[in-house]
């Protein structure tokens, strides 16, 4: 593997589907193996930053005073040390940052430009929490990253919508080789449902090898987010299921377009 930094972006325009809990669990992962990893919180609803334990009366700084004060303030002014090995950059006013960024007109490179100094650190994973919808904000992240990481929760809408995102990607005119991991979530092995959702998702990626292994629907997983913990912390067999995916992700090159 080459020592250069890779930046993942955990996305999916549907809401609610577990981009947050594999976005802080993959970033939790990747620490505990002992790479360096910046987490950034680009969900308006802040899920990352709390399911890592940190509320706004964390942090004085955040992402958006990089995006409005521009050259003045640091990254390392509002970065907060959430766990050995991880970083949070968390945010605020997303929908401000959003609405600014409107009248970006170097969207493809404002997040590089932005956040200049993850390049010359010793980070060697950026990992983006997004949040649902297409917005700005999320094309500036596609943008940003090398590849994507794409949660789809194991129920039929959720299925069914699994190609907005090529068109999403297409429509910024990105290759859907971005895509390197697809991770069906929230699947439940009591229900014919989850079965058959499961194998819609099967047979939609025979093709290619993006597709993981399923996390399963696991209340530890819900409780212990509430309680701003990740279950590395509380629930070896659940953890185990992240574990698939992280070591997935330290295989992949980092290339935006292979
Ligand atoms: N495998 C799972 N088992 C049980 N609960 C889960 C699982 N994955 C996610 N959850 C729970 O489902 C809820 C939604 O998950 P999460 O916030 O990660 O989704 P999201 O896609 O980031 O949502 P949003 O679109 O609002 O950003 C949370 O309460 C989370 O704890
Ligand atoms: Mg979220």
């Amino acid at each position: 593997m080459d020592g250069r930094l890779k930046k993942f972006a955990v996305l999916n325009n549907k809401g609610g589907i577990g981009k947050s809990t594999i976005a802080v669990h993959v970033a939790h992962g990747l620490a505990i193996k002992g790479k360096k990893v910046l987490l950034i919180d680009m969900d308006g609803q802040n899920d990352a930053s709390l399911f890592l334990g940190f509320t706004s009366e964390d942090y004085k700084k955040s992402f958006y005073n990089i995006a409005v004060e521009n050259e003045r303030v640091s990254l390392f002014e509002c970065i907060i040390h959430a766990r050995e090995n991880l970083d949070l950059l968390p945010s605020r006013r997303i929908d401000l940052i959003n609405l600014e960024l409107y009248k970006e007109h170097n969207i493809s490179s404002y997040l590089f430009n932005k956040l200049k100094e993850v390049e010359s650190s010793a980070y060697d994973y950026v990992i983006i929490d997004c949040g649902p919808q297409r917005s700005r904000i999320n094309d500036a992240a596609l943008y940003y990253v090398d590849k994507i990481i794409v949660p789809v929760q194991v129920e039929a809408a959720s299925v069914r919508a699994i190609g907005n995102i090529y068109e999403y990607l297409s429509d910024l005119g990105l290759d859907s080789t971005m895509i390197s991991l697809v991770v069906p979530n929230m699947y439940d092995e009591r229900t014919s449902d989850s079965k058959e959702n499961l194998e819609f998702v099967k047979e939609f990626f025979s093709g290619s090898d993006v597709l993981t292994e399923p996390i399963y629907r696991r209340v530890k997983i819900t409780e212990t987010g509430k309680l701003g913990r990740t279950v590395y912390e509380s629930d070896r067999e659940a953890a185990r299921q992240f574990d698939h995916i992280v070591e997935r992700l330290v295989n992949i090159d980092g290339n935006k377009r292979q």
